[in-house]
This record gives C-alpha cells, sequence and structure tokens, in this order.
C-alpha cells in the first residue's frame, strides 16, 4: 500500500520564536547554546514593523523576531504568551501545493502563497494555522542561493561563541488543551499526511499527582516528528495544565535538539548558565539494571543529570532544561541517540516528579 505522498517534506526549515527582545534573545541562544549568528532583517534592510535575527548550528535554524512598533501581530503574541515558538517552517519542494493539499484537507490558510526575491534568488512560501497560535510555513527554497530567505542580509558581528554540537531538530513538541490530542492527531494524519508511530496514555505517564496523554506524529520520511499532548487527570494540577495556563492555550511545549556527544554538549551548556531539571541521585542507582551496558560512565551522566532509556532497538541519553524565559513555558531537550528511536518513556515517571518539584516551587502544583 505505497501511496504517494501527498505533502513531501524534507525537514525542518526553520523554527522562528516571537520573543520580548530579539537582541537579547539571539545573544542568549549564541553564548548559552552555541549558535552561529547568520541573517539579519530590521529597520537598516527596510523592514518597518519588526527585527529578526537568525541564527544557526547544524541543521538547526534558528529565528528570534521582535516588534518595533505597537499594534503588531509579534507584539500581541507576546503580550498573550511570552516568548514562545509561533512559525515551524517546512522544508518543501512545491509550497503551492503543499498549502492546496493542506488547505484542500480542511487546514486553515495562515498565508498565501507568496514570491519573495533578491539578487539571490527567490523564495516561494504559504502557511497553515495549526494548534493555538502555532503555524506552519511552507518554505520552497531550490532557486535562492542566499543566507536564509529574501529580505534578509548576512548578520556577521564580532562576537562568536563556539559550538556545542548540536545537529538537527529530533522532535518538536505540541501541548494542546484537555481532550483535544486525538483532533489534533488526526489533523497530522489527515491533513498532512503524518502516521502514528506511539502513543502513550496516562497509565504511561502520571506520577502520584499529575499525568498526561501523548501521541507522536512523524512525516512519510520520518525527518519530523511532533508528539502531541494533553492533560491527564491526576491529583493536582498536570504541568501541562500548567503550560496551558500560562503560556494561555497550546502550543510548542519544548524543541528536542541532537548531539552525537550529549556529555560534551550538557557539560558546555551547563558551563554557560543553562539550567536543566535534575533527578535524585538514587536514580543513577538502578540505571544499569534497567538499561544494561551503556558506553557512558554513569559517574559522567550523574554529574550532569543526563537521564538513559532504552528500546528494541538502542538506548537514548536526554535531558531537559528548565523553561527558558520567565513563564513556565517552552524548554529545550538535548537527546543523543544511539539506536533508539522512541522518546524516554522509562524516564517519564522520574522527568515528571522532578517538573513536579519545580511546580510545587512556583506554587502551580
Ligand atoms: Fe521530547
Amino acid at each position: 500500500m505505497n501511496q504517494k505522498e501527498f505533502l513531501p517534506i524534507n525537514g525542518t526549515d526553520y523554527v522562528e520564536l516571537y520573543v520580548g527582545n530579539a537582541l537579547q534573545a539571539a545573544h542568549y541562544y549564541m553564548t548559552a547554546f552555541g549558535f552561529q549568528p547568520l541573517a539579519y532583517a530590521g529597520l537598516e534592510t527596510g523592514r518597518k514593523e519588526s527585527q529578526s535575527f537568525v541564527l544557526r548550528q547544524g541543521k538547526i535554524t534558528l529565528v528570534l523576531t521582535s516588534a518595533l512598533t505597537e499594534g503588531t501581530e509579534i507584539g500581541a503574541y507576546v503580550e498573550k504568551h511570552g516568548d514562545g515558538v509561533k512559525h515551524v517552517a517546512l522544508w518543501v519542494d512545491d509550497a503551492a501545493l503543499a498549502l492546496r493539499e493542506t488547505v484542500g484537507r480542511g487546514a486553515k490558510m495562515y498565508q498565501d502563497v507568496k514570491a519573495s526575491e533578491d539578487e539571490n534568488g527567490w523564495v516561494i512560501t504559504s502557511g497553515i494555522h495549526v494548534y493555538g497560535d502555532v503555524t506552519h510555513i511552507f518554505v520552497e527554497r531550490s532557486n535562492f542561493n542566499g543566507v536564509f530567505l529574501p529580505g534578509f542580509k548576512p548578520w556577521n558581528p564580532e562576537f562568536r561563541a563556539e559550538p556545542i554540537g548540536l545537529e538537527y531538530i529530533d522532535h518538536m513538541v505540541g501541548n494542546v488543551g484537555w481532550n483535544e490530542m486525538n483532533q489534533w492527531a488526526r489533523f497530522y494524519e489527515e491533513v498532512m499526511g503524518f502516521k502514528q508511530i506511539i502513543s502513550f496514555d496516562d497509565k504511561d505517564i502520571s506520577t502520584e499527582y499529575t499525568a498526561l496523554m501523548s501521541k507522536v506524529m512523524s512525516n512519510g520520511n520520518g525527518r519530523i516528528k511532533f508528539p502531541i499532548n494533553e492533560p491527564a487527570e491526576g491529583r493536582r494540577k498536570s504541568q501541562i495544565e500548567e503550560y496551558l495556563d500560562f503560556h494561555g492555550g497550546p502550543g510548542v511545549q519544548h524543541i528536542a535538539v541532537a548531539t552525537d556527544n550529549v556529555i560534551e554538549t550538557v557539560t558546555q551548556l551547563r558551563a554557560r548558565g543553562v539550567e536543566f531539571l535534575t533527578v535524585p541521585p538514587a536514580y543513577y542507582d538502578e540505571l544499569l539494571d534497567r538499561v544494561g551496558h551503556i558506553d557512558e560512565e554513569v559517574a559522567a551522566l550523574r554529574d550532569l543529570g543526563v537521564l538513559v532509556d532504552r528500546d528494541d532497538e538502542g538506548y537514548l541519553l536526554q535531558i531537559f532544561t528548565k523553561p527558558v524565559e520567565p513563564r513556565p513555558t517552552l524548554f529545550f531537550e538535548i537527546i543523543q541517540r544511539k539506536g533508539a528511536k522512541s522518546f524516554g518513556k522509562g524516564n517519564f515517571k522520574a522527568l515528571f516528579e522532578s517538573i513536579e518539584r519545580e511546580q510545587a516551587l512556583r506554587g502551580t502544583l
């Protein structure tokens, strides 16, 4: 049953955050996360209402955008949500076809097909709304050889921080409202041609206090993976519910970025001031009984707080940052896969208890 995909996607093109201060956010992601400066757009390039800094590390392109005036969509986003992910842009061969296929299957259009060009060629984009205020922008860039998109100029500040080995986006997780997970899983299936590869119910993901449910949706070539979470009933407030309260509705919960040396990457991140969730030391006492042989020294993992999980195909190492903005909303996951294609189910309990300790400190458990 090999059906031709109606929405072939080559990979993630970029992730754009709307933030209060793009200049300072860019500095943070360069200094702390090792992103490299790539491109810039603002008053100096003829933009009147917004300013964007584009950063890159490995295949990850991060765009940080702020409003320059009042009354913008960007300002309204930040007022409502705080800093967060607005656009998850997908790299396609035909942006007009991507819009036609998805809107034809029920997606709501965010941006009609638009061609933009400069001396480096032309790019065609289009876009659809997904959960909350998040969009998918389809980017067709085969006729462009500039640094990012038409209208951006190369950004070459004197300051650079060393990269820390981040390679690509492994997955991006969306939090949606009560009883909305199935609706959004269906959206990715029917409107975008994704398949559900894993599902977790509240028995998999619950602690004494909180619970959530999750379905992982993947596109045909597996390069795009979007787990979708919804809160489930527990004795106390679910971490997903806390997110929804502070974010002001559904949105992107975390961006998982891959490295091929989690120990080096996390050592660098910690040295540069990035803070992570911690697990009790007892987690490491039983680690090898649970996951079997691993190449890494347990002591090194314990010192850094890196978690390990195994599935039929191998194992993975992962760690989660604390939220990277004032509201307890968006955070990052650093993941190294050694064969495992799963998402760390064996760590959920230890991890959620860690999140609950943070929730308790915030008074939102
Ligand atoms: Fe994750």
